[in-house]
């Protein structure tokens, strides 16, 4: 159905759809200079799943049932520069209809997904903002808080694809494929890269941050040399995903910038040291090598580990924020080599923003340092010690039919 939508057709259907909102809509519509003529916009790509972020049904399994996640990422973050009007609401829409017309919902093809800052909420729309601006989460970390409207997620196994579609999206120029810009509602900020499997930390390692002699093993995923998501230490889509109320069926990204400074973890640890500080000192590298889909992160031992070893893991401490057994966090994070640093771009999906918070203070194990001297909030209490968050931003993932600019009154009748 492809109606094309007059400006004063939007107002009549908002301002009736909107009996208390009126003003606002009015508001929004007179400062918002629309992006010109609406372009077309083809019906929505049949057989996609109802929200965002269901991806894992697309991905590859190990034999053990883990999923494989897109081998390459990025992160496109932008500011709202305008009140949006009916025009811009169907240009994002038929960009992004466009993307998953031209390539097949899959890692082999593309993944992505569009979320929504409090800065959208509260200056562009005016409303209170559905996730909280970002702050600090532990006392030795001193983040800048960013305040992007949005935030596109692009994955995929094809790097170079990638790296079009981000120059696509971005409005530089249509590519022979067709691809659209996001228009220009929204300004391009920035663009975070990334990667994570096997071979690629070892292959791109020559930054800041890895110390000299190569030490990232070849077969390892991520920089630290371990691998994550195991899935019975991540949170399934379900239980991410809001259950009921307007926002039924989205859900809410936490995205951390983080530099590594891995000197000491491969300079100055053997295995048996990393394996306690990763997983538990309960657990031995043989152990560790062992785990098929669960590290059994054992929250319960984490006051005998702080007392009798003297170490507390980084899963044993994020563990102890699980809710009924289950962990609270769907993490997509992957390494990457941005500004020539090692670092780690951490993309976490969960219920509610509440839900990243209790699980990143518990990995802080407040507790440990009173329970042994010889643990500080950096030193012996899990990865801390090499990570430094350098940026933190949240996100709220609306489902896919609301994903161009959630909550704005009209936009149901623009997309008609
Ligand atoms: C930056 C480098 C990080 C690395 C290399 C890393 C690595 C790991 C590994 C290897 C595990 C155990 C097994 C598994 O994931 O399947 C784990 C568990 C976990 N990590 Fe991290 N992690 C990092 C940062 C973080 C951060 C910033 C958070 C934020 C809160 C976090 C939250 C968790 C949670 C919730 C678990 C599962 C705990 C459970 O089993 O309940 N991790 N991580």
């Amino acid at each position: 159905v492809s109606r094309r939508l007059t400006r004063r057709g939007f107002l009549a259907v908002s301002g009736g759809a909107l009996a208390g909102g009126a003003a606002l809509t009015g508001a929004l519509l007179e400062r918002g200079a629309g992006g010109g003529r609406p372009p077309p916009l083809g019906p929505p790509h049949p057989g996609l799943p109802a929200r965002q972020h269901a991806w894992d049904a697309t991905l590859a399994r190990d034999r053990d049932g883990n999923p494989r996640p897109p081998r390459f990422h990025r992160l496109l973050l932008f500011d709202v520069a305008r009140a949006p009007g009916p025009a811009d609401v169907r240009r994002l829409e038929g960009a992004l209809r466009g993307l998953e017309r031209r390539h097949a919902w899959g890692p082999g093809g593309l993944l992505f997904l569009v979320a929504w800052g409090p800065a959208y909420f509260e200056r562009t729309l005016g409303v209170p903002s559905p996730v909280p601006r970002p702050r600090p989460l532990s006392s030795f970390e001193a983040p800048a808080l960013d305040d992007y409207g949005c935030c596109v997620h692009l994955a995929s196994d094809d790097e170079e694809r990638l790296r079009r579609l981000d120059g696509a999206l971005r409005g530089e120029g249509t590519l022979p494929g067709g691809e659209r810009g996001v228009g220009d509602a929204l300004r391009w900020r920035e663009t975070r890269t990334g990667f994570v499997g096997v071979g690629l930390p070892a292959a791109r390692q020559d930054v800041s941050g890895i110390p000299p002699g190569r030490p990232v093993p070849s077969g390892a995923p991520l920089f630290m040399g371990f691998r994550s998501g195991l899935r019975r230490n991540q949170a399934g889509e379900d239980e991410v995903t809001i259950g009921a109320g307007r926002l039924a069926g989205g859900t809410t990204m936490h995205v951390s910038r983080i530099r590594l400074r891995l000197d000491s973890w491969y300079g100055l640890l053997d295995e048996r040291q990393r394996v306690a500080r990763m997983y538990a000192p309960q657990v031995s590298p043989a152990q560790a090598a062992r785990f098929t889909d669960d590290a059994p992160s054992q929250p319960e031992p984490l006051a005998e580990a702080a007392v009798r070893y003297g170490v507390v893991g980084h899963a044993q401490a994020a563990a102890q924020a699980r809710r009924a057994g289950r962990p609270r966090l769907l993490r997509r994070d992957f390494d990457s080599t941005d500004g020539g640093e090692a670092g780690v771009h951490f993309v976490s999906l969960q219920r509610s923003v509440a839900d990243f918070v209790a699980t990143r203070l518990a990995m802080n194990a407040a507790r440990a340092p009173y329970l042994n001297p010889g643990i500080t909030q950096e030193v012996n209490n899990g990865i801390n010690e090499w990570i430094e968050v350098v940026r933190r931003a949240n996100f709220l993932i609306p489902r896919r039919e609301e994903r161009a600019y959630p909550l704005l009154p009209g936009r149901g009748p623009a997309l008609a």
